[in-house]
């Protein structure tokens, strides 16, 4: 204590900003947009006005205030205080409430100078250069309607010969309109057929493909999610003469607008020891079938499934439609622990994504799967397709129902468990972040604080709060996964006498620290 003295402590109080003062854009606010909205809202992406700088935030301050209060924003369907999954997008209560602030409190500048810089954001391939690439054969145009689509494409690979593959990589032509995309595989004529049935390049169908193909869920994507690369010695298999179906959601245009998305394709770099399996939990499941829901009802189906050998899980994909309201998915080992796989409270059929754990999640033979789907069926559900509501059945089109958990898994081997999932490492030529610690808010009082930091890599760090004497006092988090990237995490100091503390995030081949103040 001595050792920092009284002059260290009067300097750094100097440097922070005073109790009760309003957040301002610069250091309290640009960390925040940046981090979770720019990727979508900057030119040419989904967002409907971007955020790249103070006077574009300014222009719609309440409005970012009211979406943020709401959670309507970021769109991150999974609950995450239920399980957390790669790509999680969603801002802390502190980080709302610093926008309320900033907002009611005239949505100060501060110093420019202490803005962060723009993330840059890849505009090529995010991992590497791709040994298969297939682009849409046409550009498509959607009509400036105000209507959305689902339009699939047919892209035949022209392999001769199976082929191991570690990645599927979608990029998106036309970010203003592509909302989201599917991917399944076929070796059948059907798509083709559908696609010569109707008009113009690909066909229109609500929900699914019109048909199961081989393979129906190779990859899934949506604005913000990383193309995943499987773990050394996983991955998928294309069949000789496949082709990639390609559902495109189109968002709703006022004006026309043409798409050319393409889909990369990354090959083993050695064999495959472990195919990536899909399985599908379906009504076929159900505890409490059949799936028909009945008019003027509020009904949950659930469904078991017991899982045959050990198995390790990649990601999941629950598909719903327009009545469908919420799902949970739950896993329970034969020992009785439960594993908590996703929950989705809000489901919404025009936020659908394929989420995958950090880690892979080993579950045990015998371990029971649990899927709850919940579906309104009532004639205050806005969404219902029919007025008055009517008997609804499983069907692929916008008026049925459809109940599915996809499940991506490999057998399971001893050490799965610390197999990180994640993209590749930064490529040449993209700028990441450093390393960074930012200031943390609020500060020098309040209980909850939120630190911002950066990471250059994707790795496990340390994060804690020592006193001046060098002892620990409170570890925030203890070797946890982190994305490379603007982060931030909440903690609370409720615990700590007052007096200054040093945090610490300590990763692999870092250490950084800065000072906080407890009143
Ligand atoms: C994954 C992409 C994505 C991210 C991330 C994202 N947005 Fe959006 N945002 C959209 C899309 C698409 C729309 C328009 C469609 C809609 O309203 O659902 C939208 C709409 C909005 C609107 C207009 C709402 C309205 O009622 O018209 C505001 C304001 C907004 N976003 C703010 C934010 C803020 C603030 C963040 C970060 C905290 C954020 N968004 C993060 C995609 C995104």
């Amino acid at each position: 204590m001595i050792r920092y003295g009284i002059g260290l402590i009067v300097c750094l109080l100097a440097l922070l900003p005073a109790i009760g003062q309003t957040p301002n854009y610069s250091q309290d606010i640009a960390p925040i947009l940046y981090t979770h909205c720019t990727s979508c809202h900057r030119p040419g992406e989904i967002g409907p006005m971007p955020f790249t700088n103070y006077n574009e935030a300014v222009a719609y301050g309440s409005m970012i205030k009211s979406v943020t209060q709401s959670r309507y924003m970021p769109p991150w369907k999974p609950d995450p205080a239920y399980r957390s999954f790669v790509d999680e997008n969603v801002l802390s209560t502190a980080q709302i409430q610093a926008i309320k602030d900033w907002v009611d409190g005239g949505m100060p500048q501060g110093n420019p100078a202490l803005e962060p810089p723009l993330p840059s954001f890849p505009t090529g391939s995010q991992i590497g250069v791709p040994d298969l690439v297939l682009p849409m054969a046409q550009a498509f145009t959607q009509a400036g309607n105000n209507t959305d689509q689902y339009r699939i494409f047919v892209l035949p690979t022209g392999l001769q010969q199976d082929k191991e593959i570690k990645a599927i990589e979608f990029r998106a032509g036309n970010k203003r309109i592509a909302h989201h995309a599917i991917i399944g595989m076929d070796t059948t004529n059907q798509a083709n057929m559908l696609d010569q049935a109707q008009a113009g390049y690909g066909y229109t169908q609500y929900g699914g493909f019109g048909f199961t193909p081989n393979e129906p869920l190779l990859a899934g994507w949506a604005p913000g999610m990383s193309p995943k690369v499987y773990p050394q010695g996983i991955g998928k298999v294309l069949w000789k003469n496949s082709k990639l179906l390609l559902q495109m959601h189109y968002a709703p245009t006022p004006i026309p607008e043409t798409d050319s998305s393409v889909i990369n394709i990354f090959y083993a770099n050695a064999p495959l020891t472990r195919q990536a399996t899909l399985t599908p939990i379906t009504p076929q499941h159900l505890l409490n079938g059949p799936f028909v829901i009945q008019p003027n009802t509020v009904k949950t189906f659930r469904a078991r499934y017991t899982i045959g050998i050990a198995v390790s899980l990649l990601n999941l994909l629950p598909h719903g439609h327009l009545l469908c309201k919420s799902w949970e998915a739950y896993a329970v080992k034969p020992n009785g622990d439960t594993i908590k796989l996703v929950k989705i409270n809000d489901w919404d059929f025009n936020w659908q994504g394929m989420y995958s754990f950090r880690n892979m999640q080993p579950l045990p033979a015998g371990t029971q799967l649990f899927v709850h789907g919940t579906y309104d069926n009532t004639a205050s559900n806005p969404l219902n397709p029919h007025s008055p509501p009517q008997i609804v059945r499983w069907g692929e089109n916008t008026a049925d129902e459809m109940f599915l958990l996809y499940l991506t898994w490999v057998p399971y081997q001893v050490g799965d468990e610390n197999i990180v999932i994640s993209v590749n490492e930064p490529i040449p030529g993209v700028i990441m972040p450093g390393n960074k610690i930012y200031p943390v808010y609020p500060n020098p009082s309040g209980d909850h604080r939120t630190l911002g930091f950066s990471l250059e890599k994707a790795g496990k760090i340390k994060i804690a709060l020592f006193d001046l004497n060098g002892k620990e006092v409170q570890v925030i988090k203890n070797q946890e996964w982190y994305s490379p990237g603007i982060q931030t995490v909440d903690f609370s100091v409720n615990s700590l006498a007052k007096g200054m503390y040093l945090l610490r995030i300590v990763g692999d081949g870092f250490d950084m620290s800065e000072k906080m103040l407890v009143h």
